[in-house]
């Protein structure tokens, strides 16, 4: 019994540390407002909306900055240091942004 509960508490400690955090990503997010905008629409011509985006999306793009798969002079210098738990909670924060669309007329 006690090795059950043992097995389940690493389980529960194993899932939240790879679970997504949207408020810690916020909290981190604040690094990527200066081009990305505080809510994940660019302030930069050249910087692309991250608000709405799959958060799949936002994180494969993320690892491969990471790992050169994609480069950029700005974005792999910033996805370096990154780590998983630090992608997948700024991905699900950006995620986590709804977008509202409207036709201009
Ligand atoms: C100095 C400006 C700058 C900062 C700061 C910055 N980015 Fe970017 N980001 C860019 C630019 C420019 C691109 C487009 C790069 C390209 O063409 O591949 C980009 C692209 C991306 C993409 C790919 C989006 C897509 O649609 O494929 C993601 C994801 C991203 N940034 C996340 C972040 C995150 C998360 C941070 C903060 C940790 C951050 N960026 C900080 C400028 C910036």
């Amino acid at each position: 019994m006690r090795r059950l509960l043992t097995i389940l508490c690493l389980m529960a400690i194993a899932g939240a540390a790879t679970a997504a955090d949207v408020n810690a990503g916020k909290t981190k997010s604040a690094v990527c407002a200066v081009c990305h905008g505080v809510q994940g629409l660019s302030t930069l011509p050249n910087a692309p909306n991250l608000a709405g985006q799959p958060q799949i999306y936002l994180a494969e793009q993320l690892k491969n900055y990471r790992s050169g798969k994609r480069t950029h002079e700005v974005m792999s210098v910033i996805a370096k240091p990154l780590s998983d738990q630090e992608i997948e909670d700024l991905s699900a924060w950006y995620a986590s942004l709804q977008i509202v669309l409207r036709e201009s007329k």
